[in-house]
């Protein structure tokens, strides 16, 4: 008898229930033993707190292209990982009592990078995980791609494309507003698949006057109307200069909803120009995966499922260089993958003409 245990943490993204799926049909397949199959409920809290579904593998059929999680997912933040719940309850030590009461030969986590610490962390203390790289941001470190992430991206496309025609028919300003955490990948993309005139990423830091350069250039070009696609992260060069302590402060002393406000509001004051703030949110995260999610998701489930029944445990699984391949946690956790400022994309992107606003 093979028993696993699955759960999804953190923020939840479209193809998270066709990697379960994959991981589920690839160990079914594979092995001549029975298998026992444990869902936790939303996320590590579901580990903690001994709450769980037994599923079957009929559960798992018709989930290729349902967004969302089945099993409910939750934030439970890394640095609190040894400081109790509320009741009092430590919690690495109730997640190894889990384990250990329902048998578990191995924990499959889909998470992002505060999940895949705390799965680095369970791993240490000895129980066999396999991490699976969820999120749309696309900021997991040692796998070029997460899942999750092009189905974001298509989201935003899309929304930043349908904002041209009001954007046109009004000869507005645009700031459109796109997720990504602390990096620019979504942005970046969406960006430049949406056609936006300039892009501000946090991994590029910004000058306002490069910005007000760039919507002036494109009037003097005809251009009636301009987009600004603004990663929720952004951080202007004034504000990469501080003490990373007073930039923190600054931003929670923020009085508007967001970055993009700010930016939104300087560019109306420097330029006269009629500017509005369009903010798709956690659209983001929503609606199905889109095909090459669906591919991705299920090629991370099966190498999940492999691992597994190879007794590889301890691993992120990952994709690198176009190769299906996995990543020790150890090496993983604590890390972010940023978006290169010299790379490929983006210095095409300035040959095309859009501002990063750098220079
Ligand atoms: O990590 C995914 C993400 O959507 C980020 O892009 C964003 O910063 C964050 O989650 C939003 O979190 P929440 O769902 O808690 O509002």
């Amino acid at each position: 008898m093979l028993r696993i245990g699955l759960l999804t943490s953190g923020g939840d993204c479209q193809a998270l229930n066709a990697t379960m799926r994959g991981i589920v049909k690839t160990v079914m397949h594979n092995t001549k033993e029975d298998v026992e199959i444990y869902g936790f409920l939303d996320g590590y809290q579901g580990l903690i707190y001994k709450r769980y579904i037994q599923l079957t593998p009929g559960d798992f059929s018709g989930l290729l292209s349902q967004g969302g999680t089945i099993l409910g997912t939750s934030r439970t933040p890394f640095k609190m990982l040894d400081t109790p719940e509320a009741d009092g309850v430590a919690k690495v030590p109730a997640m190894k009592k889990t384990y250990k009461d329902l048998k578990l030969d191995c924990l499959f986590m889909l998470g992002g990078n505060g999940s895949t610490k705390t799965a680095n962390r369970l791993s240490q203390e000895g129980l066999n995980v396999i991490a699976l790289p969820k999120t749309i941001d696309n900021d997991t470190w040692g796998t070029d791609l997460t899942f999750g992430f092009t189905s974001a991206v298509e989201v935003a496309t899309d929304y930043i494309n349908d904002i041209h025609t009001t954007a046109s028919s009004h000869g507005r300003v645009f700031v459109i507003e796109i997720m990504g955490h602390k990096v620019g990948w979504i942005p970046l993309y969406a960006g430049v698949a949406g056609g936006a005139d300039v892009i501000l990423i946090p991994e590029i830091p910004y000058d306002m006057k490069n910005v007000i350069k760039a919507i002036e250039k494109r009037d003097e070009e005809g251009g009636r109307f301009a987009i600004i696609v603004v990663a929720e992260g952004a951080i202007s060069k004034e504000e990469a200069a501080m003490p990373k302590k007073e930039y923190k402060k600054k931003v929670a002393e923020r009085v508007k909803p967001s970055v993009a406000y700010d930016i939104a509001e300087e560019i109306a004051q420097r330029t006269g120009r009629e500017v509005r703030v369009a903010v798709p949110g956690h659209a983001q995260r929503g609606g199905a995966p889109d095909a090459q999610d669906r591919v991705f998701a299920t090629q991370c489930g099966v190498e999940a499922g492999k691992a597994f029944l190879d007794g590889r445990f301890g691993i992120m699984i990952a994709q690198k260089g176009g190769h299906m391949t996995s990543t020790p946690l150890s090496d993983v956790a604590g890390k972010l993958k940023y978006v290169d400022p010299q790379s490929d994309l983006v210095r095409e992107a300035k040959l095309l003409g859009i501002s990063f606003g750098d220079e």
